[in-house]
C-alpha cells in the first residue's frame, strides 16, 4: 500500500498504450506529429489560442531558455539581475536561476504554501527582472493579487503551473494570467508522459525565440517509456513488497530516467535542450482525454481526507477565488519529531508516505542550500512549513484512504 505521488499515472490504460508503442509504433519513439497536435490541444483546453507555446524536456530547459532569452538584461555574468521565487521549492528551479546568471530572491511562504505578498513587497529592488509565481498543491496563488504586484514593479510574471494544470481561477485557467507560464506532464504530475514540459508565453510583447532543441536519443525515449512499463508492475507488486527491489534494479542499470542527476541535486545546472518525442507526445494526449476524470477522482479523495482528519490535523488554508484540482493532500502536523514518527511506523505497515516535499524547504532533502544561494532564516514560514507538511496522495490509482487515515490517527 502507497501514499506517494510518484506512481500517480502508472493506470492499466498507460500501460496498455506504452506497450503498444513498444511492440508495434517503435518509428514512433522521436519524430512526427503529436506534438504539433499536442501543443494545439493544450492550447485549446486553456483557452489560450493566440499564446505561443513550446515544448521542453523538462521545466528547467524552458525556463532557462526563456530566462536568457529576456530583453533588457544588465550584465548576464555576474547575477544582478534577480528572480523573486517561492521560498518552498524544488532544487531544480533554483539551479536553473543560477545557472542562467540570475540571483533566486526566496520570498517566504504563508499556511496556503504559496508566497506572501508583503514578503515580496520587502525583497524586490530595483535590479529584480522576474517573479516566478508557483501554485503549490492544494491553492492556486492569488494571480489578481500578484499581477498587481508585477505591474507595480514592472517585472515580467511567469507561472509556475508544474502542479495546477486545469486549476481555475474565475472560470480562467491557471497559467493564462501571467506573462508567461510553464506547466508539466512529468510522471508525478496531473497527468503524465513520463517527462514534458511546456512554455506558454500569453504576452504578445515577450518575443521568445524559438528554442533550438536537439532530438532525444533513442535511448532516452526508451528509458522514458520503460518507466510506465515498470512504475506499473511495481505498482502492483506492491502488496508482495518486492517493487522496491524492482524499482531499484530500474534506477541501478539505468532502465528508468533519473528524476534528479546528483549534479542538479548540488545545485548545477544539466543541459535538456531535447525535442520531446513523438511517443511521449502520443501518451500525453491520450491522458489528456482523461484529466477531467482523472480531477474529479482527487477531489473525491481530498473530500474523504477532508471529513477524517480534520479533528487532529490542519491543511493548509483554503482560497475562496479558485476551483482546486487538489494536486496532493498536504497535511500539518505539529511538529517535525510527531511526522518522522509517523513516517517509520507506516514504513513497518508497508504503507510509504512519499516525504519528497518534505524536510527542507528547498526539496529535496539533501539539496545543497548553499549552493542555491538560501540563507537559514531568510524564509522562516517555508522552513518551518517544510518540516511538518506531509503530502499525501489522491491520484487516479489511489483508494486506500481508510488505510491511510488509520495510520494517522
Ligand atoms: C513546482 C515545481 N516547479 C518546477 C519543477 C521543476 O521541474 P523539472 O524537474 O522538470 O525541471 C518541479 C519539479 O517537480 C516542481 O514541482
Amino acid at each position: 500500500m502507497i501514499s506517494a505521488q510518484f506512481f500517480t499515472t502508472v493506470n492499466f490504460k498507460i500501460f496498455l498504450d506504452t506497450l503498444k508503442l513498444l511492440t508495434f509504433k517503435l518509428p514512433y519513439l522521436r519524430f512526427g506529429q503529436e506534438v504539433d497536435r499536442l501543443e494545439i490541444e493544450l492550447k485549446q483546453y486553456l483557452n489560450a489560442e493566440h499564446s505561443q507555446i513550446y515544448s521542453f524536456y523538462n521545466w528547467r530547459s524552458a525556463l532557462y531558455h526563456w530566462l536568457t532569452n529576456l530583453p533588457n538584461l544588465t550584465d548576464l555574468t555576474n547575477w544582478t539581475n534577480e528572480v523573486l521565487v517561492s521560498g518552498y521549492t524544488c532544487v531544480s528551479v533554483i539551479n536553473t536561476i543560477i545557472q542562467a546568471w540570475y540571483k533566486p530572491v526566496y520570498v517566504d511562504i504563508d499556511e496556503s504554501l504559496n508566497m506572501q505578498i508583503e514578503d515580496a513587497e520587502k525583497k524586490v529592488s530595483n535590479n529584480t527582472k522576474a517573479i516566478i509565481v508557483q501554485h503549490t498543491f492544494w491553492n492556486p496563488a492569488n494571480m489578481q493579487a500578484w499581477t498587481e504586484f508585477a505591474e507595480k514593479h514592472n517585472l515580467v510574471l511567469i507561472e509556475d503551473c508544474a502542479h495546477a494544470l486545469w486549476a481555475e481561477i474565475g472560470w480562467k485557467k491557471v497559467g493564462t494570467f501571467g506573462d508567461m507560464a510553464i506547466f508539466s506532464t512529468w510522471r508525478d504530475k496531473v497527468i503524465s508522459s513520463v517527462t514534458w514540459w511546456f512554455l506558454l508565453i500569453n504576452n504578445p510583447d515577450l518575443k521568445v525565440d524559438k528554442p533550438k532543441l536537439i532530438p532525444v536519443s533513442r535511448k532516452l525515449a526508451l528509458q522514458n517509456l520503460n518507466y510506465n512499463i515498470i512504475a506499473y508492475l511495481a505498482w502492483k507488486m506492491y502488496d508482495i513488497k518486492i517493487w522496491k527491489v524492482l524499482m531499484y534494479i530500474a534506477n541501478k542499470f539505468k532502465l528508468i530516467p533519473p528524476i534528479l542527476t546528483p549534479n542538479e541535486k548540488a545545485c548545477r545546472f544539466d543541459n535538456f535542450f531535447y525535442q520531446l518525442p513523438n511517443s511521449l507526445a502520443y501518451l500525453a494526449r491520450r491522458q489528456l482525454r482523461q484529466v477531467d476524470k482523472i480531477n474529479v477522482h482527487r477531489v473525491q479523495i481530498a473530500n474523504q481526507y477532508k471529513e477524517k482528519l480534520a479533528w487532529k490535523y490542519e491543511f493548509p488554508k483554503e482560497e475562496s477565488f479558485a476551483k482546486n484540482i487538489y494536486f496532493g493532500f498536504p497535511i500539518f502536523f505539529d511538529n517535525e519529531e510527531n511526522l518522522k514518527k509517523k513516517v517509520i511506523e507506516a514504513k513497518k505497515h508497508w504503507v510509504y508516505l512519499g516525504t519528497y516535499w518534505t524536510g527542507q524547504n528547498i526539496v529535496p532533502v539533501g539539496s545543497n542550500l548553499e549552493n542555491c544561494l538560501y540563507q537559514n532564516w531568510n524564509c522562516p514560514k517555508a522552513e518551518d512549513l517544510a518540516k511538518r507538511v506531509l503530502i499525501l496522495a489522491n491520484h487516479f490509482q489511489f483508494d486506500k484512504v481508510d488505510k491511510i487515515v488509520d495510520l494517522l490517527k
